[in-house]
Order: structure tokens, then C-alpha cells, then sequence
């Protein structure tokens, strides 16, 4: 079957009635577009655990603050509906604003609580609230069995899973690993802007982790204290925040504790801000 593109809620929810109603599974892929391997990764997934793979593409204003780059943020529809073809996706929703907040400024919102205002949530206000909202619309507009995400966007991952749990969503979230660069930088549509001298800059992040990582049976401090001489050295003078939380909290740890915590680190490197992260064993655990 080829690919179909719906630009409406009607057009998608018709679209997909005869597979719903045939008890056909249903994985839902968000993304702004700009697609790359990493959605690509989440894509491939979405086929192994799906009969049906529904791909949105909307750029969400509500997740952008004021001074962002929502006008900045690449648009490449034409290019992403062709791969997602070659991967086989059914469906690609790809909504007007209009369409999504067909009242202009919406009431309506999900917030996502003290973590929203943490780390990303502290630089870009309100963002998360915009990721909630836009989520938990798309949840109900595809209806989907599965959604899934990119473990890069770890906070996002986190809240995310934390709203289905609180609100009881009727979906199950599947987390797929970060995709990476040989050299070891994580995908993103905003590596695009970075220029070559850039690129090299950013490798800073992954390089920190890794540091951070050979750091984790000496505890918390000695994990932050690897990644910030990384970072000194690689000249990434723009570090937002560097910091090593608990998985089931995503609150910060302090140096004592023992197990499983997640390093985030955010940057900007020229105009262009990067994220990224890892999971390490504090005090030499391994589970
Ligand atoms: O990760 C993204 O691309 C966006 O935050 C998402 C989940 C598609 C919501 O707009």
C-alpha cells in the first residue's frame, strides 16, 4: 500500500477506522519532521510492534518560547514522506496549526509539573507543557496501541511516561536508544546548522558522557567533576547544565547515591543549542 498523508483529525481518524475496527495494533511516531536515522530508528521500531504505523509531523508552536527558532526550525515534508515511504509507514499526519488549535491560542493545557521547570524546562519556559499538551492531542486524535520516543530526548521521555501514568492514557511507551554519529554525536534535525568547526565543538557532549561514564563507580561528584574538565578542554564555554539524576524521579542524586541515574548535559554550541545524555551504574553497580 503506499504511504498516505492526512492533513486533518477527520481524514486520519477515517483513514485508520477499518484498522482500528479489525483490531489492527497501532504505533503512533511524533515528530517535528527533519527527519534522520534516529527518527528513522523509532520508525523501524514502530513496524516490528505494530500492524499499522502512523507518523506525525507538526512543528508545535506551543512547545517553542518567544525567542526560539520556531520559524528557524527546518521544514523538509516532501523529502521525509518520501523515506518514510521506503520504510513503510501507513500513515503520516501532518496537520496545519489551524488545524491542531483551530481556536488560535489554546485554554486547554497539560502541565507538566515541578520536572517541567527543571533543566530544558528552565531555559525554555513552558516548554514542556507545549510537548504534554501537543502529545496528549495526537495520543487522541491516532489512538494508537504503542507511541514511542527517542531516548535522547530523556526529560521528555520522562515526562511524557509520567502523564500516561497519571492520567491514565490507555498506551504503551516504548523508549529507543539514542542514534549517534560514528564519531559519536547524537542525531538531531538542529545538527544541520552546526558548521564544521561546530560539529567538532559539539562532539564536547558525547565525549563528557563518556568521561562521565568512566567516572560512575567514584560517584556523583567525581562523574560531574570528568565531564566538566571534558568539556573545558573541548572549549564548550556554553554549558546550560550538567547534571546526574535518578531515573524514577529525575530529581538530581546526591554523591552518596548507588545505582542507576541518567547524566544530562545541554550546550550551546554557536547559535545552536544541543542536548544529550547517558545512563551510568553509580558505585560500580550493574543491572
Ligand atoms: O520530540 C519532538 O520532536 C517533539 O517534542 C514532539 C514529541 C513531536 C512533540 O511536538
Amino acid at each position: 500500500m503506499p504511504i498516505a498523508v492526512a492533513e486533518t483529525v477527520s481524514a486520519l481518524r477515517t483513514g485508520t477506522a477499518d484498522a482500528r475496527a479489525a483490531g489492527r495494533s497501532i504505533a503512533l511516531v511524533p515528530t517535528m519532521g527533519a527527519l534522520h536515522d534516529g527518527h528513522f530508528a523509532l520508525v523501524r521500531r514502530a513496524r516490528e510492534v505494530a500492524d499499522l504505523v502512523i507518523v506525525s509531523i507538526f512543528v508545535n508552536p506551543l512547545q517553542f518560547g518567544p525567542t526560539e527558532d520556531l520559524d528557524r526550525y527546518p521544514r523538509t515534508m516532501d523529502a521525509d514522506v518520501a523515506e518514510l515511504e521506503q520504510l513503510g509507514v501507513d500513515w503520516v499526519f501532518a496537520p496545519s496549526v489551524a488545524e491542531m488549535y483551530p481556536s488560535g491560542a489554546i485554554q486547554t493545557r497539560v502541565t507538566a509539573g515541578e520536572v517541567g521547570s527543571l533543566y530544558e524546562g528552565r531555559t525554555r519556559t513552558g516548554h514542556f507543557d507545549g510537548v504534554l499538551t501537543v502529545v496528549s492531542k495526537l495520543l487522541n486524535i491516532a489512538q494508537p496501541d504503542t507511541v514511542l520516543f527517542g531516548q535522547k530526548d530523556a526529560q521528555q521521555v520522562f515526562l511524557v511516561a509520567r502523564m500516561i501514568a497519571d492520567l491514565d492514557l490507555p498506551v504503551t511507551v516504548e523508549v529507543v536508544q539514542t542514534v549517534r554519529e560514528q564519531d559519536g554525536l547524537a542525531l538531531s534535525s538542529r545538527n544541520r546548522f552546526l558548521d564544521e568547526r561546530e560539529k567538532l565543538a559539539a562532539l564536547g557532549l558525547s565525549i563528557a558522557l563518556k568521561a562521565a561514564e568512566s567516572s560512575a563507580h567514584r560517584g556523583v561528584d567525581a562523574v560531574l567533576a570528568a565531564a566538566q574538565s571534558v568539556l573545558r578542554g573541548e572549549g564548550i564555554v556554553e554549558l546550560d547544565y550538567l547534571k546526574v539524576v535518578a531515573p524514577e524521579t529525575f530529581l538530581p542524586v546526591d554523591d552518596d547515591y548507588l545505582g542507576k541515574a541518567v547524566v544530562l548535559i545541554a550546550a550551546r554550541v554557536g547559535t545552536t543549542r544541543l542536548i544529550d545524555n547517558t545512563t551510568i551504574f553509580l558505585g560500580g553497580m550493574r543491572n
